[in-house]
């Protein structure tokens, strides 16, 4: 049996595009393992909380002197055993303000962690999280993966070194662009990402028997 971790990070609730692309892309999965397992995140209804003094003290090795750190550090340690157990993630990233929410930043904020989940060897640092492979939606108003805004894209880039930091460089970005441009630019967007799920997922799905 296998797990997919499901991480979605938009404030916009029913409304969200990548929520619902992320729940096609699972729903994908499924097709192919009927007995998949999900372990669901939804960071925009329920966020984690911004690192703080406490947090950051207790993810960063210290020995918890509060109940605050002892919570952090909980929460890190839960946060990071849903992602070891996960043989694939997937993520719903919105831009906001040309990168991902912060709510999905926080989420990478607690997992991030020296020595169990990256380390620093005399060859430079290692991802420790292995064998994973990664679906991540984005969704965007306007157009980044061409064009003059192509520079302005600190969201793929950020999200991209994030995950390979940790190890998982298995990873499909699926972009739903160019939303705010009008209902057929929309339209035409969320079907083109349809489609790439379609093929993405059954390709990786092949891949993996
Ligand atoms: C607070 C906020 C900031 C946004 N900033 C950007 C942006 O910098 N660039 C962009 O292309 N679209 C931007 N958008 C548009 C969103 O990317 C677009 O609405 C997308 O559908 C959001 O994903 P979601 O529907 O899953 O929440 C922004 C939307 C919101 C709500």
């Amino acid at each position: 049996m296998s797990t997919a971790l499901v991480i979605t990070s938009s404030a916009l609730g029913e409304a969200s595009v990548s929520s619902q692309l992320v729940e096609e892309t699972v729903a994908r999965l499924r097709s192919h393992d009927p007995a998949l397992r999900v372990i669901a995140r939804d960071l925009g209804r329920n966020p984690v909380p911004h690192l703080d003094i406490d947090s950051a003290a207790a993810l960063r090795g210290a020995e918890p002197s509060n109940y605050a750190q002892v919570n952090a550090l909980s929460l890190s340690n839960d946060l990071i055993a849903e992602l070891k157990t996960a043989d694939t993630l997937v993520i719903g990233a919105p831009m906001y303000n040309f990168g991902m929410p912060s709510t999905l930043k926080a989420w990478f904020d607690h997992v991030l962690r020296a020595g169990i989940t990256f380390s620093y060897s005399e060859s430079g640092p290692e991802g420790l999280i292995k064998g994973k492979r990664a679906f991540v939606v984005e969704s965007r108003g306007g157009l980044y993966s061409e064009g003059p805004a192509q520079p302005m894209d600190s969201q793929e880039p950020h999200l991209r070194n994030l995950l390979a930091f940790m190890g998982i460089t298995d990873v499909t970005f699926l972009r739903a662009e160019k939303l705010a441009f009008g209902p057929e630019a929309r339209e035409q967007a969320i079907e083109a990402v349809r489609q790439q799920i379609g093929k993405t997922v059954g390709e990786a799905c092949r891949k993996a028997a």
